[in-house]
């Protein structure tokens, strides 16, 4: 369980999605968990770049962060993940392995993330700067999930 659970965690922080999670299967033991883990991924990446409130409230409803601080919080917990490598590329070989967990633990939300994840890797390319390209991917991934429509009734991630 406690690797699926860190499988789990990964994959929220490569969503950069939620809090309270829209996954079917997840025992709330295990979203509870997953939630202090992305908190304590988010403060210590704030405190490392130095992002304002504004920055992460924004992120929070799925709006892509416009200042310099809030492009690179989002590489910042990119990196931790190990969705970006610690040259600030993208990991394509960690990504997979992460849905490839999904799939065994959650086969539903595996079936609606994977599509996603394929045209975010075929359409986003790494920047020379790695504050872009996570900023880039987050946004592929805000509107492959629909969650960039304000109000998106859409949206299959929730807080
Ligand atoms: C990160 O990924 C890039 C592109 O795949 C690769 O060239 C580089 O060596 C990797 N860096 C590390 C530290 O793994």
């Amino acid at each position: 369980m406690r690797h699926a659970s860190v499988t789990m965690q990964q994959l929220i922080s490569l969503m950069f999605i939620s809090l309270a999670v829209a996954f079917a299967s997840v025992p709330p033991e295990i979203a509870s968990e997953i939630r202090e883990y992305v908190i304590g991924v988010g403060v210590e990446c704030i405190a490392e770049v130095g992002a304002s409130n504004d920055d992460i409230s924004k992120i929070i409803k799925h709006q892509l962060p416009e200042t310099e601080k809030g492009k690179c919080f989002v590489a910042c917990v990119y990196k931790k993940m190990n969705i970006l490598n610690r040259s600030g590329k993208i990991d394509k070989t960690s990504w997979y392995a992460i849905l490839d967990e999904l799939k065994s633990f959650d086969y539903d939300t595996y079936k609606t993330i994977r599509p996603m994840a394929d045209r975010c890797l075929a359409t986003v390319t790494n920047s020379h700067d790695e504050c872009e390209t996570a900023t880039n991917l987050l946004g592929c991934m805000f509107h492959e999930s629909k969650c960039d429509i304000p109000n998106g009734e859409k949206c299959i991630f929730d807080f």
